[in-house]
């Protein structure tokens, strides 16, 4: 039964009981995986108990990958239609990159410094098919002005890859005004938005991006196993990947090994058997996501950040991460001189947090509130010699 307006969760303190972690640990690496919501588990024994009562529940099955569909399509204001269901974002790109000709002149793509890793081996695993790859880099403060895209996208450019905000470091694209130089030169371009869904409010129908793609694991409080890639709709007829699965074909159930017929949507980037064991979970985290609402939990999220920020400062850490609104999200990177012996002593009094590079990562979601940023800067001053 769908919520009255009045029993809404909101961010906070209210949202807190549905994730029972709270009671004993202060969770705040949301950008690995988020915490784990009683709905989300009752979801995932749900999949379980149709298994052991009724073997195959083929037509649940379908039912749940299309109920991810929407849900995807809902989040980013989309159309169903222009989603495909994916195993993780690996699978989304590599079918992308398998539907552009990348023989001719327009044989380039161009990547940010901060994709994350899939995204740039896949890139250059187009090498063998003649791609060329362009990296666009840093400057020394850590930023990548809009005039570096400019400097590397060109007539040679397919694809651009701006990841929405670094896993890394916590940088947020401007997608919308990089999308415009890519789209001035005939490029395409994609939005690795895994950083950013479920904390970010994300609009396709503004951002500007041509696919955007991400997954369950982190903001949308889901498991492992179940990505999504949203396809610009007047796209759609020009692609045809050569990476499939019989998920993606036009009739899945006429079980035709004579040809290659893809679905006319966005189903032509679906694979082969939905990730039935991550739909159920993945489904329900989504719904408990856009009950809150995105716009919600980013004005939530924004708050416990720039604490974050003011208190990094207090103890005179290095922040990696840009606090200027538009040029983050909810990850928070900050500089260690032994990120991972930080970690382990932050885990030792039950905080959990995680790292990349050189940088402490801590991500505040819905759930979290002031008194959890308080205890984080409480363990901080005392492990102070592991901050750079
Ligand atoms: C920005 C970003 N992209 C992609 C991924 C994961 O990609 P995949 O779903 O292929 O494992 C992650 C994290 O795991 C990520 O942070």
């Amino acid at each position: 039964m769908s919520a009255t307006p009045q029993q809404r969760l909101a961010p906070g303190a209210s949202a807190r009981g549905e994730f029972p972690i709270f009671e004993h640990t202060t969770y705040a690496n949301s950008c690995s995986q988020g915490a784990l919501a009683n709905r989300v588990r009752a979801a995932a024994e749900e999949w379980l108990e149709g298994w052991d009562s009724n073997g195959a529940e083929w037509e649940f099955w379908v039912e749940r990958n299309e109920a991810a569909r929407t849900a995807f399509a809902r989040l980013v204001h989309a159309e169903p239609d222009e989603v495909a269901v994916t195993t993780s974002v690996s699978q989304a790109v590599s079918a992308l990159v398998s539907a552009l000709d990348l023989s001719g002149e327009r044989n380039r793509i161009v990547i940010s410094e901060y994709e994350f890793p899939t995204v740039g081996q896949i890139a250059h695993a187009q090498e063998l098919r003649g791609a060329e790859i362009v990296h666009v880099r840093p400057d020394v403060d850590g930023r990548i002005p809009l005039e570096r895209w400019a400097e590397a996208v060109d007539d040679r450019t397919a694809l651009v890859c701006c990841t929405a905000v670094s896993f890394r470091s916590g940088h947020r694209h401007d997608v919308t005004a990089i999308a415009g130089i890519a789209h001035a030169k005939g490029a395409l371009v994609l939005a690795d938005s895994y950083q950013a869904i479920g904390s970010v409010e994300l609009d396709v129908r503004t951002l500007g991006a041509d696919f955007v793609t991400g997954g369950t694991v982190k903001y949308l409080l889901g498991t492992a196993g179940l990505g999504f890639m949203w396809i610009r709709g007047s796209l759609l007829p020009t692609l045809l990947p050569t990476q499939t699965g019989w998920f993606a074909d036009e009739d899945i159930f006429a079980m035709s090994i004579a040809d290659y017929s893809p679905h006319a949507t966005a189903r032509r980037f679906d694979g082969g058997t939905p990730p039935v064991p991550s739909l159920y979970p993945g489904v329900a985290g989504m719904e408990l996501i856009a009950e809150v609402g995105v716009p919600a939990i980013e004005a939530h999220v924004g708050e416990l950040v720039d604490l974050l920020f003011a208190g990094l400062d207090d103890l005179g850490a290095t922040v990696v991460t840009p606090r200027v609104k538009g040029e983050h999200g909810a990850l928070v990177c900050v500089l260690s001189t032994d990120p991972n012996a930080l970690v382990a002593a932050l885990a030792e009094e039950r905080i959990v947090t995680s790292t990349r590079d050189m940088n402490l990562r801590i991500s505040p979601h819905l759930y979290n509130v002031e008194e959890d940023v308080d205890r984080i800067f409480e363990a901080l001053a005392r492990h102070r010699s592991l901050l750079a």
